[in-house]
């Protein structure tokens, strides 16, 4: 009932040339069997605009600010991605919240601007290696989760895309288990169906963190896990395709 989703994430990392040659590879790889979403640096967006054009693959931008247009230099309105045909924003990424200092607060903002530029928020979330040992993986999630369900709205999670990505997973090659990943995916899952069993229901919910193409079919096969949000391999032309057809 939830097509699967597979995302790529870029980073900073890329060139018009390295690009074009992922692309390529991506458009002619893909099975069509997943919904696929890229997203580069900002300002590569119209180069995937170009690239894409007449393909089902959809790309976006790796964050958003929350004001329509004004002074804040160096930021993105979401009325700008929308006007280069973005369809998905990443909002929240643990690098965004680490580095750059982002709070619940700020990450509820930015979906809810998402939200009104009419654009799909891909809402990340996830807990570091010391609060997985804490024992308190689920109520990071819930708290990060429960702050933007306050600002927007339960409804709003039938179009928001969550990214669950334990920060501990997140480039250092240790993937999370597939009994692991399910164990959280299904947590944040009955969070959201306390508030409407339905939209819980259709909530797609992805799994990020080291997916390569020998982990991607245990965990999309998993029942609450609806694909993947990939970072590394997505840099990787055929590891990327393996994984987005990895989800039959
Ligand atoms: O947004 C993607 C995640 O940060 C996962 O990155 O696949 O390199 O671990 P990774």
């Amino acid at each position: 009932m939830r097509r699967l989703l597979v995302a790529a994430n870029w980073k900073m990392n890329g060139s018009k040339e390295s690009n074009a040659l992922l692309l390529n590879a991506f458009k002619a790889g893909f099975d069509g069997s997943a919904d696929t979403a890229i997203f580069p640096p900002a300002v590569y967006v119209p180069q995937l605009s170009e690239e894409l054009a007449g393909t089902s693959i959809a790309y976006g931008i790796q964050n958003a600010h929350f004001e329509k247009s004004g002074a804040f230099t160096g930021e993105l309105s979401m009325d700008m991605a929308k006007d280069f045909g973005c369809q998905y924003v990443l909002v929240g990424h643990s690098e965004r919240r680490e580095i750059f200092g982002e709070t619940d607060a700020d990450v509820a903002k930015k979906v809810a601007a998402i939200l009104a530029a009419g654009l799909i928020p891909m809402l990340c979330i996830g807990e570091t290696l010391e609060q997985r040992e804490s024992g308190i993986t689920e109520q990071v999630c819930e708290q990060q989760v429960g702050a933007v369900l306050e600002k927007v709205g339960i409804a709003a999670f039938e179009k928001i895309v969550i990214a669950y990505e334990p920060v501990w997973a997140i480039g250092t090659g240790k993937t999370a288990t597939p009994e692991q990943a399910q164990d959280v995916h299904a947590f944040i899952r009955a969070y959201l169906a306390k508030s409407d069993q339905a939209v819980a229901d259709k909530t797609r919910i992805l799994y990020g963190g080291s997916v390569k193409a020998a982990s991607a079919g245990a965990l999309f096969g998993q029942p609450d896990i609806d694909g993947g949000l990939v970072g590394g391999a997505s840099l990787i032309a055929d590891e990327f395709v393996a994984i987005c057809n990895a989800t039959q």
